[in-house]
């Protein structure tokens, strides 16, 4: 595993400047934040060193406004938002400033302006790297859901300063080798979503790290499809049947047993409730669509996990947002949940839908890990090494 420093090796931080990379990119709608699981992430990081008398810079990104000032992209709104969520003031700056930050007392929390206003941002520029470290004596990388990009403010910024991992980021690294780095057999994952070549390369990994590998969503059509089952009308990517074989074959020489539905839920049209059938896959009608894996299948799942130690999970197995088939997601989510309170099962998800599909089924709280963050969840299920947190090894 790679090692890193924490915030228990930071050493007199009183009166210092700590500059602190978190992930403000919340929701917003109409110049409001609709969610602030991002921000609260953070809080045990911001209130421990402003506890110990540090000058705590915030350095973040928000949207994608490439490189100029676009005032819907300003991190102005968060401000009081993280302000609540902290219980503490929190100061805006438009850019660093000695004087500004000098005039600050020990403990204060600023948040600067969105570090993407500026092109050296996503450039990596060296130049505004060491401008930027110019302004602290340390730096904190509390973004693992930005730790995939080789940014200025998540990478080069850490080649100049002393640099930590945050409460947050030590939590999700921590988390992260106990499910697939290092983790306890048998390993299951779970990989579900519309499309299998948005997942490929997390396919190619896992075949190779897990003990069952179950595939979910449109993207197990792709798989039926390829094994010559009739998908119907189904969401379906004919043309990686190859890639799909390829998948199967390197899993079984890897010993890892792919388990697709062997029944399903169909129906005619893809809206809430519609009169829908649940068959065998080999009993698709032609103007029909797989919309959820069957109870059959479920249940053989749950006999699966239940002979695991650790669960891997990204993407919901069904079309979780349109009733009822979210019926296979939510029935795997909560015998995953129970399995972990019992204390057989150390359960991490991630990315994308998948938190939205676990907040759905009412067990995220029950998983041993939840993780917020989307690409980056899913390039470490790549096996990729992730810049931002490679730049914080020792
Ligand atoms: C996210 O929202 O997943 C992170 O904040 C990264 O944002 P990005 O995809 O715009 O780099």
């Amino acid at each position: 595993m790679t090692s890193f420093r924490t915030l228990d090796d930071i050493e007199a931080v009183r009166g210092q400047r700590v500059l602190v990379r978190v992930d403000m990119n919340v929701p917003m709608a109409d110049g409001a934040v609709t969610d602030d699981t991002r921000l609260r992430a953070h809080v045990p990081t911001i209130t421990e060193l402003s506890d110990a008398g540090a000058k705590v810079l915030l350095l973040a990104h928000f949207g994608r406004p490439k490189g100029e000032y676009r005032p819907e992209f300003s991190l102005e709104p968060v401000v009081p938002v993280l302000a609540d969520v902290l219980g503490r003031d929190v100061i805006f700056m438009q850019r660093p400033d000695n004087d500004a930050i000098d005039a600050l007392p020990d403990g204060a929390i600023v948040v600067i302006e969105n570090t993407r206003f500026a092109g050296g941002e996503e450039k990596n520029d060296p130049g505004m790297a060491k401008a930027i470290a110019s302004f602290g004596n340390a730096f904190v990388s509390d973004a693992f859901s930005v730790s995939h990009r080789a940014h200025m403010s998540t990478e080069g910024i850490a080649h100049h300063l002393p640099a930590y991992a945050g409460r947050a980021m030590q939590a999700e690294l921590d988390a992260l080798e106990a499910a697939l780095g290092n983790p306890e057999h048998p390993v299951a994952a779970v990989v579900g979503g519309a499309k299998v070549s948005t997942k490929l390369a997390v396919l190619e990994h896992l075949v190779t790290k897990v003990d069952h590998l179950i595939i979910g969503g449109g993207m197990a059509n792709t798989f039926l499809a390829a094994r010559g089952v009739d998908v119907g009308k189904s969401l379906c990517e004919h043309e990686l049947t190859d890639t799909a074989l390829a998948i199967l074959e390197a899993a079984d020489r890897a010993d890892c047993t792919v388990h697709l539905p062997y029944d399903v839920v169909v129906a005619k049209e893809f809206a809430p409730n519609p009169p829908t059938r649940t068959v065998n896959v080999h009993e698709v009608a032609e103007d029909e669509m797989i919309l959820d894996i069957g109870p059959a299948a479920v249940e053989a799942l749950a006999d699966a996990l239940k002979t695991c130690r650790t669960l891997v999970w990204n993407g919901p197995l069904g079309a979780f947002e349109t009733p009822p088939f979210d019926t296979a997601t939510v029935a795997l989510a909560q015998t995953a949940a129970a399995l972990t309170r019992e204390g057989s099962l150390t359960s991490v998800a991630g990315g994308g839908d998948t938190v939205a599909a676990l907040n759905h089924a009412g067990v995220a709280g029950d998983f041993t890990f939840v993780s917020t963050a989307g690409g980056a969840f899913l390039e470490w299920m790549e096996g990729k090494e992730l810049p931002g947190v490679a730049a914080l090894s020792t």
